[in-house]
Order: structure tokens, then sequence, then C-alpha cells
């Protein structure tokens, strides 16, 4: 059934001209709530936008992707709290933020939510028009909406030998 919504999920970029029923949205959101996160710290914070208004405006400080203009919602995703290291490298914040996002994207897929993840934008922007304090940084942008007509062929992944090797690293 998990392995279902994963088939599922793919980037919507086309939504129809309609709001999110609060109940579903509330789900999405519950479902990014619930997820596992380095010692348990839930280190964010998750800006709902729908105002069609400041969706406009965001549009911008998104790369200027027009559809991001169509969507129903927008969840910024926010740091929050201390930051923290998992193995010394890796900034624990934002790794706990993208599983709790795609605990939503998943969630938005079981239900008929389109979701596209939005990677490029100007974090400054953003910050500034939802006046996003400095020491909550956002990590990763949602784009949310009932799919508009039928979406294209999902994009072919890697096949599972090129990805997958038994006990040792083999090329
Ligand atoms: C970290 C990240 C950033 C992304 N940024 C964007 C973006 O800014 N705009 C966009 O249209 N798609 C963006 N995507 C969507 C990817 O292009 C998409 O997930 C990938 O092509 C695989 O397609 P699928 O999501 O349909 O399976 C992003 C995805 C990820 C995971």
């Amino acid at each position: 059934m998990i392995l279902d919504a994963i088939e599922k999920r793919q980037s919507i970029r086309a939504y129809k001209d309609e709001p999110i029923k609060e109940a579903e949205l509330r789900e999405v959101l519950e479902a990014g709530r619930m997820a596992p996160s380095g010692c348990n710290k839930q280190p964010w914070k998750f800006v709902v936008v729908q105002d069609r208004v400041m969706i406009g405006k965001l549009v911008h400080a998104i790369g200027g992707q027009e559809f991001v203009g169509k969507a129903a919602a927008l969840v910024v995703a926010c740091k929050d709290g201390t930051g923290y290291h998992i193995g010394k490298r890796y900034d624990g914040g934002v790794i706990d933020i993208t599983i709790a996002l795609d605990h939503m994207t998943l969630q938005a897929a079981s239900i008929g939510i389109g979701t596209c993840w939005l990677g490029m934008y100007d974090g400054e922007e953003v910050e500034q028009l939802l006046g996003i304090p400095a020491q909550n940084p956002v990590v990763a942008i949602l784009a949310m909406g009932y799919p508009e007509g039928e979406p294209g062929r999902k994009p072919r992944r890697k096949a599972f030998d090129d990805v997958v090797c038994w006990e040792k690293f083999t090329t």
C-alpha cells in the first residue's frame, strides 16, 4: 500500500483552480508532523500559504516558475530549533525536514493531491515575504493542488541493479 503511493507519486505541475479541502490538507501536514527526526528533535516549522496574492508574489522568489502561481497551497518548510549534525557531516535539520516533506508528498499522492518539490528558490526573498526569521531558514518548498489533466509519464528511474549492491560497494 505504501509502495502504491510511492509509485503513484510524481511531480504535478498543473493544478485545478480549487482550494484543497481543509481536512485533506491537514492529513498531508499530519504525515509530515509524524515523520521521524534525529533524537526526535522535530526541527521544523511548516508555513502553509494559500493566499492567492501571496502565492503570486512568491512565484518570483521561487525561480519564476509560473506553474507555482496556480498551486492551491505552498508548504514552506523552515528549520526550527538548534542545529545538529548527523555523522559530523550532514545537517540533521535538513535531513529531518526532507523526510517530513517526503511523507507529505506520499500522503498527498494517496488521496489524490498533486505535489511538486521546489528546490529552486531565493531563500532570502521567500523569508522576507513570509516574515520568516533569520534563525528559521527555508529548507524546501512543496507546491500542492488537485491535478489538472493527466500528468505525463513519470520520469524513469535507474535500474534496480544499477543502484543496489549487496554487502560491498560495487560499480
Ligand atoms: C530537492 C528537489 C528539488 C526540486 N526542485 C524542483 C523545482 O524547483 N521545480 C520543479 O519543477 N521540480 C523540482 N523538483 C522535482 C524533480 O524534477 C522531480 O522530482 C524529478 O524529475 C523526478 O520526477 P518525479 O517527481 O515526477 O518522479 C525537485 C525535486 C527535488 C527532490
